[in-house]
């Protein structure tokens, strides 16, 4: 497993392979057989009403993230998403005697697992507490690293403040319908900035920082509209009209892949087009057009909503493994200007280059902190901060303002 994460780039530092390396992990997945357990693939370990609820996260993935969170002998570190154990076991090797690893999980049955299995791994550097990370865990701030390995809406203020001055919070952050590991770092001016963005899908916090799925569905066509929170909400009742009445399909230029469909193209129009969304197939049959949902595993894609017209991408060729051919498909009478820009929009976004989740560089600015002056940032704003997202090649008349 090691070497596989090697060769593919995700490890990349000595500490991180040392501690891959040493720590097993079959240890924290019990009655799996063990080479399931090194496979590069999240195992999830609890469910709740038939969805995912704990995991231990795809190897992949934490090896991103503990490079992302550059982890020094001596830290002191916070987890947020203790599930089996087996990243704060990782941590705590990193951080070595001279450190602490903190690690904190909403539900006590995990916790108590968690401590049965970091005991069968003799590690012993990691205080287990079942606790709401939605609040940190002040008792043992403040920290060099706070890291969550739960997928979060918003950055809360407890993470922020129980940093040490100079410290790095790790989350996936919800960002106009994409997932992203951001790695920010707190400035003197109380700002966080972050040089290092990659895209991820995690299960997403409960308790008290827990947030209702956006998803709104349109019952008799099968699909959820699924659109940014901080845009307005469409009127279903208009949106779906509107989709049950397909009309014209056009050629777009520019192939795209999934990848590129959800973090790539998806974010870029996400960030830059107010309107923007995502059409999901919430039933494996729906009432739409057959190409609506060729992209990616459980079916959707990105579009244009308003409440007289929807442009989409979809497929326009046999699905592959790479990009390959798309269309824009335009529904109702607004559609045919939908589509226009949807097509712009798909020529700028190739014109900066294809962009994806990595190319953004991402500002945290907590609430009632001063924002840094930047150029021509995209702004999101959320209950506890504003996040300016900037794209380095992008020149500022090419992007349309959200
Ligand atoms: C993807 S799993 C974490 C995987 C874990 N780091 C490991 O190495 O196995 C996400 C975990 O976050 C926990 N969680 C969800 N909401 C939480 C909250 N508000 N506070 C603390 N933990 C939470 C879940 O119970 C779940 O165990």
């Amino acid at each position: 497993m090691v070497d596989a994460l090697r060769t593919a780039g995700r490890v990349r530092s000595a500490a991180v392979e040392e501690a891959f390396r040493t720590v097993p992990r079959h240890l924290f997945l019990p009655g799996l057989a063990v080479a399931d357990a090194y496979a590069d693939e999240a195992v999830a370990v609890q469910f709740t009403a038939g969805v995912a609820t704990s995991s231990a996260s795809q190897p992949s993935m934490m090896a991103i993230m503990l490079e992302q969170l550059d982890l020094r002998p001596g830290h002191r570190v916070l987890e947020i998403g203790a599930g089996t154990g087996y990243n704060a076991a990782l941590m705590s090797r990193i951080v070595g005697p001279a450190g602490a690893v903190t690690s904190v999980d909403i539900d006590e049955e995990l916790v108590d697992r968690a401590a049965v299995h970091l005991a069968s791994a003799q590690v012993s550097g990691v205080d287990l507490v079942a606790a709401d990370g939605a609040h940190g865990h002040p008792p043992g701030a403040p920290y060099d690293r706070i890291v969550l390995t739960v997928g979060s809406d918003d950055v809360q203020p407890e993470w922020v403040s129980q940093l040490v001055p100079g410290g790095r919070l790790l989350l996936p952050l919800a960002v106009r319908g994409s997932q992203l590991s951001v790695a920010l770092d707190l400035g003197p001016d109380g700002v966080l900035r972050c040089d290092s963005v990659r895209s991820c899908a995690f299960i997403r916090l409960r308790g008290a920082a827990a947030r209702a799925d956006s998803n709104r569905l349109v019952e008799e066509l099968g699909v959820a509209l699924q659109t940014p929170d901080d845009y307005p909400e469409p009127d279903l009742a208009a949106v779906a009209s509107v989709l049950a009445d397909p009309r014209e399909r056009r050629a777009a230029p520019v192939p795209l892949g999934a990848v590129d469909v959800w973090d790539g193209f998806g974010l870029w129009l996400a960030l830059t087009e107010p309107g923007a969304g995502r059409l999901l197939a919430a039933e494996p049959e729906t009432g739409l057009p057959d190409d609506l949902f060729p992209l990616g595993s459980t079916g959707g894609t990105v579009a244009l909503a308003a409440e007289d017209g929807v442009a989409a991408v979809v497929l326009a060729g046999p699905p592959g493994p790479g990009p390959g051919a798309v269309a824009v498909r335009e529904f109702g009478p607004g559609g045919a200007a939908l589509g226009d820009r949807l097509l712009a929009a798909l020529d700028e976004w190739a014109a900066a280059g294809r962009p994806g989740a990595a190319d953004w560089r991402l500002t945290v600015v907590p609430t009632g902190v001063d924002a840094p002056a930047l150029p021509a940032p995209q702004v999101i704003v959320k209950k506890h901060c504003r996040v300016l997202a900037e794209h380095p090649r992008a020149s500022s008349s090419a992007i349309r303002r959200g």
